[in-house]
């Protein structure tokens, strides 16, 4: 029986355990540089099997928060050197979230205060992004509306994660997670309800719709090596205003076999009780069955609900986000069933210090 605490082999990386460190942005990057309290947090946290960081954005155009890393300029690239070398030297693993946030952003965040972009041009209803308000202070902002990206223009966005993932492992990382979940771009252009494209990159046709995101996967595989690349999705998404539409499970099914044949590190699902609740375990199982490498599933997981996944095959990987925020040494906690702590809500996204790096090791 395979437990949460063994070894894995993810794709000729050796893993200590199954445990996974859920990406989570924490907005303290003042300068999109990642610094010293950064290399910290991560180090405390090296416990787990594999980190992968909160989302680092691949361009200017890709940003849609204030205080979120970057992983496209020479100083970003710096300060996650010093990020790798500390988690490494605590004996951990560590991927990079690759993201662009697409339609989710603000005219405040973009170079020359232009719209954000997306598949169509239609806005996020109903959502916020942390961005500079008309005063010229950050706050809540409701998300622009989107211009429409022209087919000519995406090989440059792919281009962009090319870049980004040459620069993680210029700056140690172990490899790179592309950001396809969450209502995020790739999400964006996948999803059949918002992507009404009439173009070779939209509509109808399943085909059409993962064009994009597959392109940039086989892309960054190009660059850094396959064994390198993992992706997230989260189908049947409803944040950030995300629709159903017609072919859903259809949809990312393909997606998942499109992906299986391209020898990647792994395929990340953030949001398995949603799925759970929308559509039920049995699209777990499907998506199992469809995609033949490592797959990473995350979502309100505890010690026993992971235990259950692994031993019933649904999971290679079990991947905790919330409770590593205030249980740096989660994996410890967790073999020893020692208790939890809880984290402050109030201090996941922004300021400094505290509720970052000041979480202590659990003592008897
Ligand atoms: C503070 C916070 C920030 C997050 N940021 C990201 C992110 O940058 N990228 C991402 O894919 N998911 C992000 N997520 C989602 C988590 O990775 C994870 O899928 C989700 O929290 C469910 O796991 P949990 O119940 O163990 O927390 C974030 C979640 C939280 C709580």
């Amino acid at each position: 029986m395979s437990t949460l605490f063994d070894r894995h082999d993810l794709a000729g990386l050796a893993l200590r355990n199954r445990i996974v460190m859920a990406p989570m942005t924490r907005s303290r990057a003042v300068t999109t540089v990642p610094d010293a309290l950064t290399a910290t947090y991560y180090a405390q946290r090296a416990g787990a099997g594999l980190i992968v960081t909160e989302g680092a954005q691949v361009s200017e155009q890709g940003r849609g928060y204030l205080f979120t890393p970057g992983l496209h300029s020479k100083a970003q690239v710096a300060g996650w050197k010093d990020v790798t070398a500390a988690v490494h030297a605590e004996g951990g693993a560590i991927f990079a979230q690759i993201w662009h946030v697409g339609r989710l952003s603000h005219t405040s965040l973009q170079p020359g205060e232009r719209a954000p972009v997306g598949p169509v041009a239609r806005a996020a209803a109903g959502v916020q992004a942390f961005a500079f308000r008309e005063d010229g202070t950050p706050g809540q902002m409701p998300v622009s509306v989107p211009r429409a990206l022209a087919a000519a223009e995406l090989p440059g966005i792919t281009a962009d994660f090319v870049e980004a993932a040459r620069n993680a492992i210029e700056a140690g990382f172990d490899g790179v997670e592309i950001h396809g979940a969450n209502g995020y771009l790739f999400e964006q252009f996948v999803n059949g309800g918002l992507n009404t494209r009439d173009d070779a990159y939209g509509g109808a046709e399943i085909a059409n719709r993962l064009r994009f995101v597959l392109e940039t996967v086989d892309a960054v595989a190009a660059a850094i090596g396959s064994a390198r690349v993992g992706i997230r999705l989260s189908p049947f998404n409803r944040i950030f205003d995300m629709p159903a539409f017609e072919g859903e499970a259809e949809t990312w099914l393909a997606l998942a076999q499109a992906l299986s044949t391209r020898g990647l590190a792994y395929v990340h699902i953030s949001n398995r009780g949603a799925i759970v609740d929308t559509v039920g375990e049995d699209f777990l199982r499907a998506f199992r069955n469809a995609y033949g490498g490592t797959l990473v599933l995350a979502g309100n997981y505890t010690r026993d609900s992971a235990e259950a996944d692994l031993e019933a095959g649904l999971a290679d990987l079990v991947a905790f986000g919330r409770p590593f925020i205030a249980n740096p040494d989660l994996v410890e906690r967790l073999r020893n069933d020692w208790p939890l702590a809880e984290g402050d809500s109030a201090t996941f996204y922004g300021g400094g210090a505290a509720g970052y790096v000041d979480y202590p090791a659990y003592r008897a």
